[in-house]
């Protein structure tokens, strides 16, 4: 059924796209040309090293589905390769976060969803930047701290278990947020629950990515009411992903465009 659903969604999507001829606002014009058609600057080959690495490991670990209601979790074995090949986000999209992150000059950044740990290391390339990264498989955070660890980076942290109690026991922390990747439990009601919670805490430019909005109408259900939520001042629809944007001086649009 959520084939069927995402390639309707995405006829629909390719139908209803526009291209910078139909911007008007003059910053949604910019973020067109220079974040979504943009190049990044900086190199991440040695990240990307390190995905084929873990594209290539065969070994198995056990993988808690997390992403399910929280009450029924499978134990499944895994090998590194298939999550690597299923999981991860693709370096296209690692680098248009960083680019959306870095035009914001974000330093707080929060990402629901580590894995093993690749987009976090393309976000804390940023200069300034902290990545709380939250994650509740065990053999995944153990991966993940050791790529960080390979990497050298110190502005990474890592919150363990499971995001339904980390992330509130994290946002008693008032420091406000600059951008946050939701790339966790790919559910309606925990995605509106945690967007709730984080939404309240986003800095004035702040800027929150919602992962894999088509994935299921329940998905898509949850995208089209936060994208109408009154905190978000314009949004705009990738398809794979959805971007909310928090900026008051912004007026109420939304944009549907490839990527
Ligand atoms: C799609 S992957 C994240 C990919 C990662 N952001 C990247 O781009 O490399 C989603 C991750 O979220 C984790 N996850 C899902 N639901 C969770 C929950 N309720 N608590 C903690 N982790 C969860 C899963 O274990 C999985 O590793």
């Amino acid at each position: 059924m959520n084939t069927l659903f995402r390639i309707q969604s995405s006829i629909k999507h390719w139908l209803d796209k526009v291209d910078e001829h139909s911007i008007h606002s003059p910053f949604f014009y910019d973020f067109y040309l220079r974040i979504i058609r943009g190049e990044t600057k900086s190199h991440f080959t040695d990240i990307e090293k390190l995905r084929t690495q873990l594209l290539q490991n065969n070994s198995i670990i056990k993988l808690k589905d997390l992403g399910d209601t929280s009450a029924y979790f499978k134990s499944e074995d895994r090998s590194i390769s298939k999550i690597a090949h299923t999981s991860l986000t693709d370096a296209k999209y690692c680098e248009l976060f960083y680019r959306i992150a870095e035009n914001i000059e974000a330093e707080n950044i929060v990402e629901l969803g580590t894995s093993m740990g690749i987009t976090s290391l393309y976000l804390a390339q940023l200069k300034k930047s902290r990545v709380t990264t939250f994650e509740g498989n065990p053999d995944l955070i153990n991966i993940a701290k050791t790529n960080f660890e390979l990497f050298g980076k110190k502005n990474i942290e890592i919150i363990e278990g499971n995001i339904d109690q980390t992330l509130s026991d994290y946002l008693q922390n008032p420091a406000k947020i600059d951008f946050a990747l939701m790339d966790a439990n790919h559910r309606y009601e925990p995605t509106v629950r945690y967007f709730n919670w984080i939404a309240k805490r986003m800095s004035d430019t702040g800027i929150i990515v919602i992962d894999d909005i088509y994935r299921s109408p329940e998905m898509a259900k949850a995208w089209n009411e936060l994208r109408k939520h009154d905190l978000v001042y314009s949004s705009v629809d990738l398809f794979t992903c959805g971007i909310l944007f928090f900026d008051l001086s912004l007026t109420k649009q939304h944009f549907i465009w490839s990527y």
